[in-house]
């Protein structure tokens, strides 16, 4: 495979990736290791929403992450551990003990009865053995479904019960700052509801005491003690499962994206290669958590199908102090560094002696997921961290594609501060206006689209294709449609301006609206609620809700601690929202639908300039509503 290594080598090879897509992603599938070839490279149909890349060809991607770097790299580091504590020891995995390790967990699974197609939930925290748990249900051609530690009892039981996993695997508790979550009382809640689930297998992280139930729950150490270190890979079509991972939708429960063994191998390798220029023996670091497709695609696979050795940080940013990240990377010394906006945001408030304090030298490449960069903190980045001399990759993508779609391609294509600049090979973006048209100049403005298949597209989603079709291949017929908004300047470059729908980007976590109102209507004094996202310093957005109550409340503010605390209990602590205005109506039009624009113009602070509001039942609300804006 030919990695890009100049501004002329990307024209060439963007240009040969659109003339004959099939060729280009032949070459680079045919770096792996396959235990069949394909006979086929792609087949699609947007307009049925159906894509299959590498038909027939069977492969593990455990064998290519694991297997394939044995000969060379047994003793390389693979992963390295760093804790939420400063002062617990670090560890460094080799990719000879991550293939013990994985092994062991494909045979604990199989021990408990889970086979190929079954589905396993993974609810674990930020420690090594979060990685053993996703590879080795890969390893079994078991289906991971990673659910964010940080989700409440609610969210894992709909997640859990969407794809009916059969086993659970997680921890009694996690660290995360100075705070302990115990994780299997949340699960333990969750159980009630899930009758799917036979086996909890449970890693001591906290050591706090859990109740264990006879014949349901494990300990992983006992189970792990019993497993051995051999497991022939599972031979995996590559069109079969390889995870479920579930992002919210802007309306309804959140949608269970599937991805598939083959493409998304090839997708994840290919992009971290060649958007980060990873060289043989460079530590990279990928501050996400595993919960998320960012940690999925680039703490693990990405990273570990190219045979590098990845960071897995426990911790959190602000740890024991704002220097936490500078201090994880100087000490690990960091090569490659990919975080998210909303962190450099809250980093760049910090005085600057917590960075100054550590030697970054040896970092070489920046890179940026989740959110728009804006201006300011692409600048401070790229001075404080980057020396003003490392480029930063400012790389768009989403769940549902699996893996990086428009990026600068680090010291190779130019950079413009606030752009995800070019797509990479074989991606092919198309701006449309309102009525469908494709706008092919540049220089315009409209919703992005991709009018063309790549490998790690999602498949469907899980248990209910129709909605998969609805929701990303029927606003333009026979094109995939982000969700988001997006320019293209005269230099043909590309700025994500954020999400046209009903989802917003809370400190770089997506969440739809409806789910959260539907988590404030719970509360028992609460009638009605209307969510939209406002521009917020740190978090890129914030969560502002406006409340109807039953009765006009007495106590504001302890209701609000309360609709606080409840959105936490339904779906968990990223969802809260910032600001809770109490109205006594919404603006709604003649058909009952709710005039979000507003709402949004005056959580934004705009009070004039509202626009129309000649179609609402009652434009009286409005003016109760301006007047009381937080
Ligand atoms: C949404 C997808 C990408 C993996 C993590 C988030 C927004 C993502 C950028 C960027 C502007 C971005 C988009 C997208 N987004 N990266 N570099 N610039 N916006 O995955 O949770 O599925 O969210 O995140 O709005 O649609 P996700």
């Amino acid at each position: 495979m030919e990695i890009i290594q100049s501004e002329q080598a990307y024209s060439s090879i963007y240009k040969r990736s659109i003339e004959d897509p099939e060729a280009f992603w032949a070459d680079i599938a045919s770096d792996f290791q396959w235990k069949k070839k394909w006979d086929n490279v792609l087949e699609w149909d947007f307009h049925k929403a159906e894509t299959k890349w590498f038909l027939g060809g069977k492969m593990n991607i455990t064998e290519n992450c694991i297997d394939r770097h044995l000969p060379k790299r047994a003793s390389q580091t693979a992963i390295i551990w760093e804790s939420n504590d400063p002062h617990e020891a670090s560890k460094h995995i080799t990719y000879q003990e991550l293939s013990d390790h994985v092994c062991r967990v494909g045979n604990m699974l199989k021990n408990q009865g889970v086979k190929k197609g079954d589905r396993v939930c993974i609810y674990m925290p930020m420690i090594p053995e979060v990685a053993y748990a996703i590879l080795g249900c890969a390893r079994i051609g078991a289906v991971h479904s990673v659910v964010f530690a940080g989700f409440s009892a609610g969210s894992l039981v709909d997640r859990i019960n969407d794809s009916g996993c059969k086993v659970v695997l997680t921890s009694d508790g996690s660290y995360r700052g100075d705070k302990k979550i115990d994780l299997k009382v949340i699960v333990d809640d969750a159980m009630l509801k899930c009758p799917t689930v036979e086996k909890t297998i449970v890693y001591q992280r906290t050591l706090n005491p859990v109740n264990m139930k006879p014949g349901r729950d494990l300990w992983w150490h006992e189970e792990m003690a019993k497993a051995s270190t051999q497991c022939p890979a599972e031979v995996m079509d590559s069109e079969d499962l390889l995870f479920i991972l579930y992002t919210s939708g802007s309306t309804g429960k959140p949608k269970g994206m599937v991805h598939t063994c083959g493409g998304y191998m090839v997708y994840t390798n290919y992009t971290f290669r060649t958007v980060f220029q990873y060289q043989e023996g460079q530590v990279f670091w990928c501050t996400a958590d595993v919960g998320w497709v960012t940690g999925h695609s680039y703490i693990l696979y990405g990273p570990l199908s190219a045979g590098a050795t990845t960071v897995i940080f426990e911790g959190i940013p602000s740890y024991p102090d704002m220097g936490r990240f500078w201090h994880v990377a100087e000490k690990h010394r960091v090569n490659i560094f990919y975080t998210a906006p909303t962190a450099i945001r809250s980093l760049e408030k910090a005085p600057l002696s917590f960075v100054e304090n550590y030697d970054l030298q040896e970092i070489k490449i920046l890179g940026s997921v989740g959110e728009p960069i804006n201006e300011e903190a692409w600048h401070w980045y790229h001075e404080h961290i980057g020396r003003g001399q490392c480029p930063i990759v400012d790389t768009w993508w989403q769940t549902e594609t699996g893996g990086i779609m428009i990026s600068p391609i680090a010291n190779v294509t130019k950079l413009k501060p606030a752009f995800a600049t070019l797509p990479l090979p074989g991606v092919q973006p198309a701006v449309m206006d309102e009525n469908g048209n494709e706008l092919t100049e540049n220089g315009v403005e409209g919703r992005l689209t991709i009018k063309f298949p790549w490998p790690a597209i999602a498949r469907t989603i899980y248990g209910d294709h129709q909605r998969f079709k609805e929701t990303y291949f029927s606003t333009f017929p026979g094109k995939y449609f982000t969700g988001d908004g997006c320019k293209r300047d005269e230099e043909g470059f590309y700025r994500i301006t954020g999400r046209v729908d009903d989802i917003i980007i809370v400190s770089g976590h997506n969440m739809g609206t409806a789910e959260i109102e539907s988590a404030i209507d719970e509360h028992s004094a609460v009638c009605e609620s209307a969510v939209v996202g406002y521009p917020h310093d740190i978090k890129g957005q914030g969560v502002y809700a406006y409340v109807i109550c039953y009765d006009k409340p007495h106590q504001e503010e302890n209701l609000r601690k309360e609709i606080r605390d409840m959105v936490s209990k339904v779906i968990g602590p990223i969802a809260k929202p910032d600001k809770i205005q109490f109205v006594s109506g919404l603006p709604k039009t003649r058909s009952g639908k709710i005039m979000r624009r507003i709402l949004r113009k005056v959580a934004e602070g705009e009070t004039s300039n509202l626009g129309d509001t000649s179609t609402l039942t009652d434009p009286s609300v409005v003016d109760e509503i301006k007047n009381g804006a937080l």
